[in-house]
């Protein structure tokens, strides 16, 4: 037996994995479990636990019993913890990625760069602890009041955090959620997606390796459309950080009543190309954004709007570079392999099929095999196109050729979603002002969408999302400040007089 299986052996057996509760893996009392299969190719990973309601009462009563433990244990001594957790990610990164690979269909060597990058946050996170740093202010600040009357701010955790993850990022968009909320004295119930649940349960291990009491940190596994509902309007739940679609943020907002949320939801990312863009560096980014792990990312570029002097190169270049894309198993890092279900390869067919009925150019692609699609350039795509405005997540990249940067701005705002925005072009001035007028949380000027560094502030406006992640943003997002009020007596003031020199 391999040390990593020797290690992970007490969360599973077989293939049946475990949920984690007071440093326990146990198996639900439904005794029905969820099977996960490769998108590739259909063969059983594992299967994961059903959880029921009253296991949810249960787990999430025990990160409740566990919080004020946790606070009062030094924040540094949490940051350490964190910290040995980051050097057992980086130690199994190998192992988890081969797992991830196996139940999302991400290429290999990008399934291992997740796992890493995930430990980055775990150390980052633990180094950015004095996001709870805290500070005092003197009443005499304000009109009418005096020094006697002096504040002490410092920050406090919220309580139980529940944390949820999207299919695409299952183990770091669950890890960028758990860092900030440990770290912060927080305890966590981790919902993770259903096809994702089996990497990101190895948490379990990882944290109470590093030194995680038990009660702490929680999993429960589900599928979000049985035990969702249920989790989210749970009362002993102080605070939702969940990562999906924004239909699916739509609906935890209505059940979670008045629980403070952080959102990261869908996009529809634009990126504006004007006439002077560098054409090979503007193709190396739409290439790379619109169809590195199939376009299966919220930050994928998911349109393209030229002006005239360039469209038509563009298109043709882009068009040039998808066609090279190599295609197939994960395993052997082929850039284009499985959508992460068939339904989801439907729903991508239907929007190919309505643009090309209304009149788009197919530049290349439009071929499906299984849950492979084929890297697909659509041209001339107008308005009344549902891919204009919808949500593809997946390798479709439409051209929606533009006349002047104010039509650009326009269709860009047009879409209910507002994560990031791109603009290509030399002119750095146009680009800035083009930059202020774009309702997304950011505008990336020659370069693609993405997420990262991960201590850049990331949010999204419209349906995009709700507050702000990044390092120290998710930190200060999990705790709130705690204020003492000192109202100093006249009976213990030093008595001196001030005497103004000369
Ligand atoms: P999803 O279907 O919304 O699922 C996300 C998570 O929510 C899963 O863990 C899911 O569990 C759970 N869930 C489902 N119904 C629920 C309910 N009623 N209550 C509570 N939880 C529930 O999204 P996805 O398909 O995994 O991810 C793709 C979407 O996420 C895309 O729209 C993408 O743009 C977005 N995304 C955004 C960001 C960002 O940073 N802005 C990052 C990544 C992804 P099950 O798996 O069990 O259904
Ligand atoms: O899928 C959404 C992720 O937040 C995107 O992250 O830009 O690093 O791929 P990324």
């Amino acid at each position: 037996m391999s040390k990593e299986i020797e290690d992970f052996s007490v969360m599973k057996d077989g293939l049946e994995y475990k949920y984690y509760t007071m440093g326990e893996w146990k198996v639900s009392t439904s005794g029905n479990t969820i099977p996960i299969y490769n998108p590739y190719n259909d063969k059983l990973v594992g299967e994961v636990q059903a959880c029921t309601p009253e296991e949810v009462d249960q787990i999430i009563s025990n990160a409740k019993d566990n919080i004020e433990c946790w606070e009062t244990t030094p924040i540094k001594e949490r940051a350490d913890i964190l910290q040995k957790a980051a050097k057992l990610i980086n130690r199994w990164a190998d192992y988890l990625g081969k797992l991830l690979m196996q139940e999302n269909g991400k290429p290999l060597n990008s399934a291992i760069s997740e796992i890493k990058r995930t430990a980055l946050i775990f150390n980052a996170t633990a180094e950015s602890r004095d996001s709870l740093i805290g500070k005092t202010i003197m009443g005499d600040i304000l009109e009418g009041y005096s020094r006697e009357k002096m504040s002490i701010t410092y920050r406090v955790p919220l309580g139980v955090i529940l944390c949820i993850g999207p299919f695409n990022y299952p183990f770091n968009l669950t890890g960028s959620k758990i860092a900030p909320a440990l770290v912060a004295g927080n305890t966590v119930v981790m919902k993770p997606p259903t096809e994702g649940s089996i990497t990101a349960s190895h948490f379990g291990v990882i944290l109470e390796k590093a030194g995680v009491p038990p009660g702490v940190f929680n999993t429960i596994t589900g599928r979000g459309s049985e035990i969702g509902d249920y989790l989210v309007s749970h009362s002993d739940i102080n605070m939702i950080s969940f990562t999906g679609s924004s239909q699916t943020g739509k609906r935890i907002a209505e059940k979670a009543e008045m629980k403070p949320l952080l959102f990261e939801l869908g996009g529809k990312d634009a990126a504006i190309v004007l006439d002077d863009a560098i054409l090979e560096n503007t193709v190396d980014a739409i290439i790379s954004g619109a169809f590195s792990y199939n376009g299966q990312r919220c930050t994928a570029v998911k349109r393209v709007l030229p002006m005239p002097g360039i469209a038509d190169r563009l298109v043709k270049r882009v068009a040039e570079e998808a066609k090279k894309l190599t295609i197939g198993d994960p395993a052997q890092n082929k850039d284009i392999g499985p959508i992460i279900s068939s339904k989801q390869c439907d729903y991508i067919q239907e929007l190919i099929n309505d643009a090309i009925d209304k009149g788009a150019e197919v530049k290349c692609g439009n071929k499906r095999k299984g849950n492979i699609i084929w890297p697909t350039v659509l041209d001339k795509v107008t308005e009344d196109m549902r891919i204009a405005w919808e949500e593809q997540f997946g390798p479709v990249i439409p051209f929606i050729r533009i006349k002047s940067a104010q039509e650009a701005i326009e269709i860009s705002n047009k879409s209910k979603y507002g994560l990031q925005g791109m603009i290509f072009t030399e002119n750095l001035d146009l680009a800035f002002n083009i930059a202020q007028e774009l309702e997304v949380g950011t505008v990336q000027i020659n370069g693609k969408s993405s997420r990262g560094p991960d201590h850049f502030p990331f949010l999204g406006t419209k349906s995009s999302g709700m507050g702000t992640q990044g390092i120290s943003y998710a930190i200060k997002n999990m705790s709130r400040p705690k204020v003492v009020v000192m109202n100093l007596s006249e009976q213990g003031k030093l008595v001196h007089e001030c005497v103004w020199k000369e």
